[in-house]
């Protein structure tokens, strides 16, 4: 079984450089999907598994793929298919952009329901409601969203809750829907902005993204368009909890300072200090992180991604440290896992209270899923004496070689393969 091997307590120091965001690149990709003339090149894309993953169903679909680094040029000026129904789509969250993109594209989806971290119940009403608005009819069948229009036409949809998959979906069919949708009440994230922003790059008329109202107005086709990814804040995120963590002094390179603040202003309130420069952070760790109270939110609030990394701070923090989980309700299973190497936490309905401890110690362990994987590496370089983490094809998911990274800071940090599917990994 591939593991990653972790010999703990060595401080993090240098700089490292953070790669494009995960989930802007994972619905960028889907998006290009609309553009039936010119070539879509796309910059600074990261190299993981839901990439892979997402260029070998667009291939599926007729689409001609290239992967140069951390570019991919996608022409989907043939695409045949409106049919999303591989492995890969049941075994990812973000295939769920199809929906919106092949409605746009072809007035007709049929895509697999997604799969993705075992967070929570993550219902996909809110997509399939806004969709409706737009006049779609959707059924779900066999498993599969099947979802089709004679016209997609503008609308003022109001979602019930702040949701980062449902206000792209339904802005990507939006932008060609009739006349003009108002998008109220939507998510406000990083890779929100910069979806809309690449749409509007290919000829989409988008307005307000990043305030609580977008306000597409319909056009009828896209160009192709050269686009580099945003940084990925939740990435940096966990490079910086990381050195604060392991003590140490990291510049963190390609960020959006103010795409952190919610962190920044955290990890000073434990006790370290930060420096911003325009797009790097340095982080200079502190002897004895104190305890904080954190409560998950919609951005520019904590994100419920960085929840699980920073819990293991608070595991060794001075003091009682409380997380209030607000958007996933099952997003504690990791600390079952860090139980194991001496984390003292008493977990109440959306609620962990955490006593912090003064040492914790390797053991082997189980990545619950992606976020829960790269805490259990932080509690891994943290702790005394080795840590085995299996089940890893999770972090793969989201963090571009991560023990790479991690070995350039000074980390003692390895993957141990299995022998006969080394050569094939990462091939696309
Ligand atoms: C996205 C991110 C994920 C992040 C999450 C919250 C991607 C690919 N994934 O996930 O990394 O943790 O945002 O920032 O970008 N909800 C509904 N009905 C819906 C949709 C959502 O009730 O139709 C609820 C969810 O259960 C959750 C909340 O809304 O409580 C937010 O979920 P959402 O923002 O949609 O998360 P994802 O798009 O799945």
């Amino acid at each position: 079984m591939e593991k990653i091997i972790i010999n703990g307590s060595n401080p993090l120091y240098g700089s490292i450089e953070i790669s494009g965001a995960k989930n802007a690149a994972v619905a960028v990709i889907p998006a290009t999907v609309m553009c039936s003339e010119g070539i879509c090149v796309i910059d600074n894309m990261p190299d993981i598994e839901d990439v892979n993953k997402l260029v070998r169903i667009l291939r599926t679909l007729g689409s001609n793929v290239r992967k140069i680094n951390n570019t991919l040029i996608i022409d989907n000026s043939d695409l045949q298919s409106y049919r999303a129904d591989s492995d890969d789509v049941h075994n990812m969250r973000a295939s769920y952009y199809l929906i919106g993109a092949l409605l746009a594209r072809f007035k007709k989806a049929i895509v697999d329901l997604p799969g993705g971290c075992s967070i929570g119940d993550r219902p996909i009403d809110q997509h399939i409601r806004g969709l409706e608005k737009l006049g779609v009819n959707i059924r779900i069948e066999h498993g599969s969203v099947i979802a089709e229009t004679d016209k997609l036409v503008g609308n003022n949809i109001f979602f019930d809750v702040v949701s980062v998959g449902a206000t792209i979906n339904v802005m990507l069919a939006a932008c060609f829907a009739d006349g003009v949708t108002v998008l109220e009440n939507v998510a406000k994230e990083p890779h929100v902005v910069d979806v809309a922003n690449f749409l509007n790059l290919m000829g989409a008329n988008i307005k307000g993204a990043g305030t609580d109202i977008i306000k597409i107005t319909g056009v009828n086709r896209l160009l192709g368009c050269n686009y580099s990814i945003i940084p990925d804040q939740i990435e940096a995120s966990t490079y910086m909890m990381a050195t604060a963590a392991c003590t140490g002094e990291v510049l963190i390179k390609n960020v959006i300072p103010k795409h952190l603040e919610s962190i920044t202003a955290k990890l000073i309130e434990m006790g370290v200090t930060i420096f911003e420069y325009d797009d790097s952070i340095l982080v200079k760790s502190v002897e004895r992180l104190k305890g904080v109270n954190i409560k998950t939110a919609p951005y520019p609030g904590f994100p419920t991604d960085v929840q699980q990394i920073i819990g293991v701070l608070m595991s060794i923090s001075e003091g009682t440290s409380i997380i209030s989980e607000s958007i996933f309700e099952n997003r504690f299973k990791y600390f079952d896992e860090l139980k194991k190497m001496g984390v003292n936490v008493k977990i109440e309905g959306r609620a962990a209270i955490i006593n912090g401890v003064n040492r914790l110690t390797g053991c082997k362990l189980r990545a619950t899923d992606l976020r829960a994987g790269a805490a259990m590496i932080i509690a891994g370089l943290v702790a005394e004496g080795t840590t085995e983490i299996v089940s890893i094809k999770h972090i793969d998911r989201g963090y571009p070689h991560i023990e790479e990274k991690f070995r350039k800071l000074g980390a003692n940090i390895y993957r141990e393969y299995r022998s006969d599917i080394k050569e094939f990994k990462n091939i696309i």
